[in-house]
């Protein structure tokens, strides 16, 4: 632990852990390194947030380098106060390189609930910021950030934002408040043009509002980054997820279900399909040999031991996004995903495999 020290230089410790030199913020922060953060978690007395993160009642400010988000206009240094975590299971969009940032008022902390049902509090003024960025596209070399999201608590409410960075990431400009999903043409080094949806508000709340208990995601139960120590008001009840497998691919295949499937698939929204839980506790028992549920978008069994291609789980997470897909299932997830995530697919099919052997759990 480090002794009480200002705010600016547990930023600069965050900032020497995420980003190795010469490289921008996403990079050096990705999802997929597994990196842990020393202690950035560190609020610390005082205020030294900036700009609108400091006054989130204010209206957003055209121009990112306005709200204190970043400290410079390319976004490659996170503001003052910035606390820079990474959820346990992390989102997989369509292989952008995340970079997140929580800013809290002074002295206020987040409740966590030990009952699942029981939304977590954030205390009004927390900011919640998702960067996106995508290495060489364009015709720019390394880490080009492409969006910023923003979720702050406000009195009055949950505030859904969006900054879409400029062609030479000099600055981002704010959407407008009704902005809908937005195609973009990117070109990756190789010269080959795919397409980014910039999700629209609707998409954003479709996610983040799907029945759970608050729109927060990646600060959850399940999700509790390590790094993120002091910033509860105490200590959030343990919640291991491979305490509920039985072999580590059984605990990769809860995990990736926790970070993309369950705050649909949670068991509290019982008109829609997506009832049936993935959590924890449940996914297993709700998927081995489980057939759909009677008025789902397809017919099949969930998860059919030794099998993943005739699994409805793999059909829907993998197979549906196949041009020639010729089944009915819905990709899954449902929103804000163009392609099929690499990671999943192989996890998904190594416990499905596993499951089908004849010595298995
Ligand atoms: C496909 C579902 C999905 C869509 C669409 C989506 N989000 Fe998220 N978002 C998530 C998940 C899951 C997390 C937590 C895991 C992570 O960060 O990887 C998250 C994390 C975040 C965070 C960090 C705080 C948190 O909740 O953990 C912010 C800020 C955020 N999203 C804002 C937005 C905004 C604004 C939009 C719309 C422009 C949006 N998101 C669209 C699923 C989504
Ligand atoms: C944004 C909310 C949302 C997310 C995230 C989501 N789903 Fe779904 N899911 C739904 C809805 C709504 C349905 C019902 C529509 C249908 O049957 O196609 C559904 C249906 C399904 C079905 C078929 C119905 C059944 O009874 O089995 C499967 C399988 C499924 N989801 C798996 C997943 C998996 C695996 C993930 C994570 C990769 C996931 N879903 C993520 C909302 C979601």
């Amino acid at each position: 632990m480090f002794p009480v020290r200002p705010l600016a230089d547990t930023v600069i410790v965050a900032l020497f852990v995420c980003l190795p030199a010469g490289l921008a913020v996403g990079a050096g922060c990705s999802d997929g390194g597994g990196e842990t953060h020393d202690d950035p978690g560190k609020t610390g007395s005082g205020d030294a947030r900036t700009g609108w993160v400091a006054d989130v009642e204010a209206p957003l400010p055209v121009w990112l380098s306005e709200t204190g988000i970043y400290a410079d206009g390319t976004g490659t240094v996170p503001g003052p106060g910035a606390i820079v975590y990474v959820p346990t299971h992390p989102l997989w969009s369509n292989g952008a390189d995340k970079e997140r940032l929580l800013f809290m008022p002074p002295d206020a902390r987040i409740t966590p609930e030990d009952d699942p049902a029981e939304p977590w509090a954030f205390p009004v003024g927390t900011v919640l910021v998702k960067s996106f960025s995508l290495d060489d596209v364009d015709g720019r070399t390394g880490a080009v950030k492409i969006e910023t999201r923003i979720l702050a608590r406000r009195s009055a409410g949950w505030l859904y934002a969006l900054y879409h960075w400029n062609a030479d990431g000099t600055e981002a400009a704010l959407a407008r408040a009704d902005w809908r999903a937005t195609p973009l043409r990117l070109m990756d080094a190789a010269g080959t043009t795919f397409e980014y949806t910039l999700p629209g508000r609707l998409e954003c709340r479709g996610c983040h509002e799907a029945p759970g208990p608050t729109p927060v995601l990646g600060i959850a139960r399940w999700q509790v980054p390590a790094e993120l120590t002091d910033v509860f008001s105490r200590p959030p009840a343990p919640a291991d997820v491979g305490a509920f497998a039985r072999t580590p691919a059984e605990t990769e295949a809860l995990g990736y279900f926790v970070g993309n499937c369950a705050y649909c698939h949670n068991g509290r929204d019982t008109s829609e399909n997506a009832a049936f839980s993935l959590e924890p506790p449940d996914a297993v028992g709700n998927t081995v040999e489980q057939e759909t549920d009677s008025s789902a978008s397809g017919v099949g069994v969930r998860v059919v031991p030794g099998d993943p291609e005739g699994s409805a789980v793999f059909e829907a997470v993998v197979l549906a996004r196949a041009a020639d897909y010729p089944g009915d299932l819905k990709p899954m997830p449902p929103l804000g995903i163009d392609r099929v995530d690499p990671r999943a697919a192989q996890a998904l099919r190594r416990w499905i495999l596993e499951l089908g052997e004849t010595d298995a759990p």
